[in-house]
């Protein structure tokens, strides 16, 4: 067990490619560059950030279970294009207590109309969207304040 409380950070399709992923919209820094920078302010906020990545949304449902079953404090999901389809994920959130904040790097509202439907925010506690990387930071500040 780790001493400090763990929030499980999912990322889902194509975010593994942030960085080289169409910059103009999703800016130039990697996923690696997100995780090192929650890490280092998760340390000075007394969280344990688990960032992961998957393509597959069935292992998304799987973190989101684990994340209650191992008691994490909190769930910042961006489920990438999952978000606008996955009623999977909208029934995962559902079935945990563990609470889920919706994060998108862009806005998916200023966006095409098929990004316009979110499944999960549908489920989640709250969202933060448009900040860029900034919408990682702003949902790890509110997980650990709930
Ligand atoms: C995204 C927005 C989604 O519409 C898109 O499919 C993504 C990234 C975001 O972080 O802005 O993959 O979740």
């Amino acid at each position: 067990m780790p001493d400090r409380p763990v929030v499980f950070v999912l990322n889902g399709p194509n975010l593994n490619l942030l960085g080289m992923r169409e910059p103009d919209i999703y800016g130039s820094d990697t996923l690696d560059d997100i995780a090192a920078m929650l890490d280092d302010r998760g340390r000075e906020l007394g969280l344990e950030v688990d960032l992961r990545q998957s393509n597959h949304e069935g292992h998304l449902v799987d973190w989101l279970h684990e994340a209650q079953a191992t008691g994490a404090k909190a769930v910042l999901l961006n489920a990438g294009a999952y978000t606008h389809t996955s009623v999977a994920l909208h029934d995962a959130i559902k079935g945990i207590r563990t609470p889920v904040i919706e994060v998108h790097l862009s806005n998916p509202h200023t966006r095409e109309a098929f990004r316009h439907k979110s499944y999960v925010g549908m489920a989640a506690k709250a969202t933060i969207a448009g900040f860029g990387p900034l919408s990682y930071l702003l949902a790890l500040e509110a997980a650990a304040k709930i």
